[in-house]
């Protein structure tokens, strides 16, 4: 939800600013800008409908020289994706330069009230009232710059990671934020900042993760200072990042997507090392551990998540009831945090996220601790938000994650969701010890049999070239597999813009069935599990209705194999972990029916990775 990035040291700011947006164009990619502050504190700003790309065309032409700069690539909220609103955005006197992530709740009020002061608005964005708001309070109450920010944050409703610099002032940066993230960066006599670690780890990891509400005044060759809206001084620890460049390229795969879904072999592995020891019969996390009371204890457990975090947490609901018998609730963050739920001091709410940004996740985790339950994370990006403002968590360990449409993400929820789940078991004695360890050798093999299905690639890509011009899909699954269905379908809309909806299986017969003809594409997950001839049945209802089946089975299956048009096999598991499995061949059938669409996978259209506004 917009990339901020800002740099104030010696090199020419324009070539990190650019390489920087790059990195971020994951959080939004409808328009881009570039301010520019050189030697002489002549400040020039360059903005472009478009990818990162097209501001670099237009920039071409132009004067870029300048040691100090902030950019912004853009995921419209108030007003069209085009120039004008781009930011960087001047102030009236054009002495200020402001990029926004995130959202001005009351800013209609201040535009307004700004209006009526004789202040002009070029955009229709939210943004431009805020850098109008600092240059009209400077300069009613005669104060600095920092002053004056901290004056108008002071009246803004909503959620900012901002970044300021002003003409004639060529060595000083400010950056605040609140409900939207901002890192900087600590170089050798060079400063960065920017919505999170990815364009700043080429040139220092060491990094300041800023808290809601805080400052950073940046200036060339002096220690950044943080202070708080309200002008207290902070002290903020220095944190060493072990993220490596290597993580954020391509590394020879056309697509972030599909390095991302081939990695999964070894991110899984990763999020297991240290965790999951099948020699002693035993999986450690020790967020559960140093916590055992509380879920032991737990009369309720509440995931709250969205997007594919939510299909995440579903399977979650299966995995804590059957195992640990504790009853589960999974809810979408947005529906939780404004439905007045009730929520106990001995519930133990499971926060799922990606990006640890999602801001109706995060204001659902105040909800929660605001009631006394115990809030635990289950994150990737370290450092995120939600790690720092939950009780205890896990994080998934999978590296960064920079196709839009999430794969190595959600399966590593997956399995941190199993491994919980194991390890509650056995302090509850939910599991009989032989289970116990069967599961544990099974979940150990699992990244084994993921391979072995990625070696199914070419077969998958040949059968998506027979459905990439159709105009709807149906996903079927059951039991485990029922999030499954949900999360292919969910993969499909997102990158190839085919309409497609996940259901339980047997709930075709309540309305869903009227769609199936022969043009409508069926994806049945029908692996050889607890729910095998149910899905089996459903299956024949499909076909009786002349729809076209293709079918996830297992590699022992001989009867759905005579009934469907197409199969996938995977390796059997444990009906438990059968989604890690299954998910593997629709996140490849999405992504070469995408291709095949020539549809921009890594940056699909409208959607933005980390959803910082509400
Ligand atoms: C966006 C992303 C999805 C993601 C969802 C939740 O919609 O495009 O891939 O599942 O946000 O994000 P989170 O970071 O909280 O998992």
């Amino acid at each position: 939800m917009c990339g901020i990035i800002g740099y104030v040291g010696g090199r020419e700011a324009y070539p990190i600013l650019v390489k920087g947006l790059h990195r971020l164009e994951y959080r939004g990619y409808d328009s881009a800008g570039v301010a520019l502050c050189n030697s002489i504190g002549e400040l020039n700003i360059y903005k472009a409908k478009g990818r990162v790309s097209d501001l670099e065309d237009f920039c071409k032409s132009k004067d870029t020289v300048g040691t100090m700069g902030i950019a912004h690539t853009r995921w419209a909220t108030h007003g069209e994706p085009s120039n004008v609103n781009a930011h960087p955005h001047y102030s009236e006197s054009e002495n200020l330069a402001l990029i926004h992530n995130g959202i001005i709740e009351n800013y209609a009020v201040l535009k307004e009230q700004l209006l009526q002061k004789g202040y002009h608005f070029q955009s229709s964005t939210d943004t431009e009232v805020l850098v109008q708001l600092i240059e009209y309070v400077k300069e009613l109450n005669h104060v600095d710059l920092c002053t004056a920010i901290q004056l108008a944050l002071g009246q803004v409703v909503g959620a900012y990671a901002i970044a300021v610099i002003e003409k004639g002032n060529p060595d000083m940066m400010i950056a605040a934020r609140k409900s939207s993230p901002l890192v900087l960066g600590i170089g050798r006599d060079e400063f960065f900042i920017a919505s999170d670690a990815s364009p700043i780890i080429e040139y220092t990891n060491r990094v300041i993760f800023l808290e809601d509400e805080e400052i950073a005044i940046v200036r060339r060759h002096e220690q950044p200072k943080i202070v708080t809206i309200g002008n207290v001084e902070k002290t903020r620890e220095i944190i060493q990042l072990e993220m490596s460049l290597g993580q954020l390229e391509k590394g020879g795969y056309p697509h972030f997507m599909l390095k991302e879904i081939f990695e999964q072999p070894r991110t899984l592995r990763d999020c297991m090392r240290g965790r999951v020891n099948v020699e002693c019969n035993n999986v450690v996390l020790s967020g559960i551990i140093d916590n055992k009371e509380r879920f032991v204890n737990a009369k309720r457990i509440i995931i709250l998540a969205c997007g594919t975090s939510w299909h995440a947490g579903l399977i979650g609901e299966y995995l804590f009831e059957e195992f640990c018998r504790i009853p589960v609730e999974v809810e979408y963050s947005s529906e939780f945090r404004y439905r007045n739920p009730l929520i106990y001091p001995d519930d133990v709410v499971i926060a799922v996220s990606q990006s640890g940004e999602t801001a109706d996740t995060l204001a659902a985790i105040e909800l929660a601790k605001e009631s006394g339950a115990f809030v635990y994370g289950i994150c990737n990006v370290v450092g995120a938000s939600i790690p720092r403002n939950t009780h205890s968590g896990s994080y998934t360990h999978v590296g960064p994650e920079i196709g839009v449409a999430s794969t190595k993400a959600f399966t590593a929820q997956l399995l941190v969701l199993s491994m919980m789940a194991l390890c509650i078991a056995r302090e509850k004695k939910t599991l009989d010890e032989k289970r116990f360890l069967k599961l544990l050798i099974e979940l150990d093999a699992i990244p084994a049999k993921i391979e072995s299905i990625l070696g199914n690639n070419d077969l998958i890509q040949n059968l998506s070239n027979t459905f990439t011009y159709a105009h709807n899909f149906i996903y079927l699954g059951r039991g485990y597999n029922y999030p499954v269905a949900l999360e292919g379908a969910l993969k499909l809309k997102e990158i190839s813009y085919i309409h497609a909806e996940g259901y339980p299986a047997a709930e075709m017969k309540h309305g869903p069935i009227a769609l199936i003809d022969s043009e409508m594409p069926v994806v049945a997950i029908a692996t050889d599990n607890g729910m095998y001839e149910k899905v089996i049945s459903n299956i024949q209802e499909i076909k009786a209705r002349n729809g076209r089946v293709i079918a996830v089975v297992s590699e022992n299956d001989t009867v759905v194999k005579g009934i469907a048009d197409y199969v996938i096999e995977v390796p059997v598991t444990e009906d438990c972990f059968d989604p890690l499995l299954t998910t593997i061949p629709l996140q490849l059938l999405s992504y070469h029916i995408a291709v095949n669409k020539r549809r921009d996978v890594d940056m699909p259209r409208n959607l933005a990775k980390s959803v910082t506004v509400e």
